[in-house]
């Protein structure tokens, strides 16, 4: 517990991966991408024939999950699957695993080791409520939807995929939907997490907001 955690939760495309990443490089932390973790296990599962509504299934391939992070490359056992993971339908079948509680489960002492010294900052939707509820600074970063979408619609375009800005939106939607109302580890600020809004916000004002409110914890 003497080992600090800064918890970046919010909603997809908010914004919290490249922000958790920044902070995490300005501080000189560890980094966690829990999304990943989520991503893997469905890519893992439906690798393995097991359907993603078969909540044992997955969890079993969860909890012995053979997953390595290398810079911001994710590799299953020694095949690099980053871009595989990161696809609409990767964020999709990650969504669907999730609202597992076994699966979220399994998952759990594999998230809490990655918290080493000197420190981690840790990414995902349930970091400061469930993950590591004792976090001495948890953030809840948000934009509108609107924000979000055009951000995840340049992203898409600039990898060569076609799609609409409507549809982003749409699917963004549902996934926060779907994360915000499951019954177990729902997407919400926790109790003391700082909420921050970056529509207007370039990532590196909010890493200095960050930080700026990591050293006033110190
Ligand atoms: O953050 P990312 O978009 O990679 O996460 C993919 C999905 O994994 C989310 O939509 C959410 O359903 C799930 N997730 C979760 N808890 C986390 C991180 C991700 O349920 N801590």
């Amino acid at each position: 517990a003497c080992i600090p955690v800064i918890c970046v939760d919010g909603p997809t495309a908010s914004g919290k991966g490249s922000l958790a990443a920044l902070t995490a490089q300005r501080l000189g932390y560890h980094f966690l991408d829990s999304g990943a973790l989520y991503r893997v296990s469905a890519f893992a599962a439906t690798r393995a024939g097991v359907s993603l509504d078969d909540a044992a299934g997955v969890a079993r391939i969860a909890r012995a999950l053979p997953v390595q992070f290398e810079g911001d490359r994710v590799f299953l056992a020694d095949e690099d699957v980053s871009e595989a993971i990161r696809t609409e339908a990767g964020g999709m079948a990650a969504s669907k695993v999730s609202a597992h509680p076994e699966v979220r489960a399994a998952l759990l002492a594999l998230q809490h080791g990655f918290r080493q010294l000197p420190g981690l900052v840790a990414d995902g939707r349930d970091m400061g409520t469930i993950v590591f509820p004792d976090a001495p600074l948890k953030i809840y970063l948000t934009a509108s939807a609107r924000h979000r979408a055009e951000r995840r619609h340049k992203q898409l375009i600039s990898k060569g995929n076609s799609t609409t800005i409507v549809r982003i939106q749409q699917d963004l939607e549902a996934r926060d939907a779907r994360d915000m109302s499951r019954p177990v580890a729902p997407l919400k600020p926790a109790d003391d997490a700082r909420l921050l809004d970056n529509s207007d916000l370039s990532i590196e004002e909010s890493a200095d907001q960050v930080i700026g409110w990591w050293q006033g914890t110190r």
